[in-house]
């Protein structure tokens, strides 16, 4: 119940997975090098709820960006998890409700939205397993 193993092995880069976590939407999103440097070329300051994409993943995976799918204004699921969806103006994701919109850290830019996609606990068990919670 607490925790779940997700597989990882088949998210090819510039994709992702929704997987389900404490009844909870959970993206685990492989990133571009391209979506990487875009996301470290913010200056930290600029942002409404600072954290760098460092500080939002772990060492050594920085590609693998794992969040709540859940917005963080009033609770709906962003599309951009699959590269098909609307990703909004900063290629991460955006919320169909209101409007928000995230970047490639998942951080808000946009929208009502006051914080960035929750980063949950998680931890990776091998290079191709990450236990959430
Ligand atoms: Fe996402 Fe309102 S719930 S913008």
């Amino acid at each position: 119940l607490a925790s779940i193993e997700v597989d990882i092995s088949k998210i090819e880069s510039g994709s992702g997975i929704k997987v389900s976590w404490r009844k909870q939407p959970v993206f685990v999103r492989n990133l571009t090098p391209k979506e990487i440097a875009e996301a470290d070329a913010v200056p930290v300051s600029s942002l409404r709820d600072p954290e760098t994409l460092e500080q939002r993943t772990k060492p050594g995976h920085k590609n693998w960006l794992i969040t709540l799918g859940v917005c963080t204004h009033l609770g709906c699921v962003p599309l951009g998890i699959s590269p098909e969806e609307n990703r909004g103006p900063y290629g991460g994701y955006f919320c169909p409700c209101h409007g928000s919109q995230y970047d490639t850290a998942a951080r808000i830019r946009g929208g009502p939205a006051p914080k960035n996609l929750f980063v949950p606990e998680y931890a990776f068990k091998s290079p191709t397993t990450v236990q959430i919670g």
